[in-house]
């Protein structure tokens, strides 16, 4: 008894600084292994859009940020293995808090969200009273629960549209999706100045260059990519929005400025069409996300087998933070938005 526990002392101690990565019997078949955990546990695998193929494929349920707060909040399992970042498993114990969430590597943050530190945006957002303040999903709680409305790229134009024209409104912390919106809705909107470093690693000279090699290609780019990236999209959506556009769309080849890992569903959806990552503005051939990447099967198998590292949070903090994603709930079903 006493062994187990200081086992379970010492992953604890590694998971907490992310670094789970005991040694795995190789024999095993991992896929066949966290099959039999999540049925043995109730445990159910949520992945994002971005995670590798092989989690894609274990997973009971891939979607983008919207689609994954929605399943979620509903689901019945006992515990939520969230495979994506930390604000994405945050998310899923603000609306589910009497499951246990567990992330496969806690260090599996998101460059947008630690843009937006709480003390500085409590110190933007009194410059500006009144204001109403809608925060994209990718931010951490505390910003959350300064926040009015929370929005993910599906929802963002809903979400604007809700608030009267006459009020102000602060989007955090993405400035590429707030312009996008300000610029596609007619709407003023205070920016802060923050970014994610995957989709502003585009080089528009490589992406012309690729445009001229494939003239059929069509472009699809996702919002939080600059503004000079999106004026040569032929359509922009969020993670689900691109996937659908190239499942009833007749190109036959698209040129994808997102995180790589979108491309695996497309190339699943559409077996005889031709995806092409967007070139980034550095000699690395891919655009992978280094936070979602951190995720593997192995960590995941670990992670099931001893629960942990688990996801927790103040009380306080998650009742605040949970006000504005429900107001985003609320008008994402209005809307149709079902995950
Ligand atoms: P969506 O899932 O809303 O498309 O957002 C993409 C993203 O950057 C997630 O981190
Ligand atoms: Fe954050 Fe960008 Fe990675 Fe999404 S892709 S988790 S926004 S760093």
């Amino acid at each position: 008894m006493e062994e187990i526990i200081d086992l379970k002392e010492k992953i604890s101690e590694l998971a907490q600084v992310g670094f789970l990565d005991i040694n795995i019997d190789p024999t095993i078949d991992i896929f066949a292994e966290i099959d039999k955990l999540k049925k043995e546990k109730n445990a159910v695998i949520l992945a994002h859009y971005y995670q590798e193929a092989d989690i894609q494929d274990i997973a009971d349920y891939i979607g983008d940020s919207l689609q994954l707060a929605q399943k979620a909040k509903e689901t019945t399992a006992d515990i939520i293995l969230f495979a994506g970042v930390h604000f994405m498993a945050e998310t899923a114990k603000i609306l589910n808090p009497t499951k246990k969430v567990i992330l496969p590597d806690l260090k599996a943050g998101c460059s947008l969200a630690d843009s937006c530190p709480p003390e500085d945006f409590a110190a933007f957002k009194n410059k500006f009273p009144g204001y109403a303040v809608v925060s994209y999903i990718n931010c951490s709680a505390e910003i959350k629960a300064l926040s009015d409305f929370i929005c993910t790229s599906s929802n963002a134009e809903f979400i604007v549209n809700s608030i009267p024209k006459e009020q102000g409104i602060i989007f955090a912390p993405d400035r590429n999706l707030g312009a996008y919106l300000a610029k596609k809705l007619n709407r003023e909107m205070v920016l802060w100045d923050g970014s994610c470093m995957v989709h502003e690693i585009f080089s528009l000279d490589k992406i012309r260059t690729l445009k001229e090699k494939h003239p059929h290609a069509k472009m699809i780019a996702h919002p939080e990519c600059e503004a000079a990236v999106l004026e040569l999209a032929d359509f922009i959506g969020s993670t689900t929005g691109l996937l659908k556009y190239t499942q009833t769309d007749d190109a036959q080849e698209y040129i994808v400025a997102t995180e790589t890992g979108i491309l695996h569903k497309m190339q699943q959806a559409s077996p005889h069409k031709t995806f092409i990552p967007a070139p980034p503005n550095n000699s690395c051939a891919c655009n992978d996300c280094p936070h979602m990447k951190l995720n593997t099967l192995e960590k995941i198998y670990l992670c099931l087998k001893y629960e942990l590292p688990e996801l927790l949070m103040d009380e306080n903090l998650r009742v605040q933070a949970k006000i504005p994603i429900d107001r985003m709930l609320e008008i994402s079903v209005a809307a149709g938005l079902k995950g």
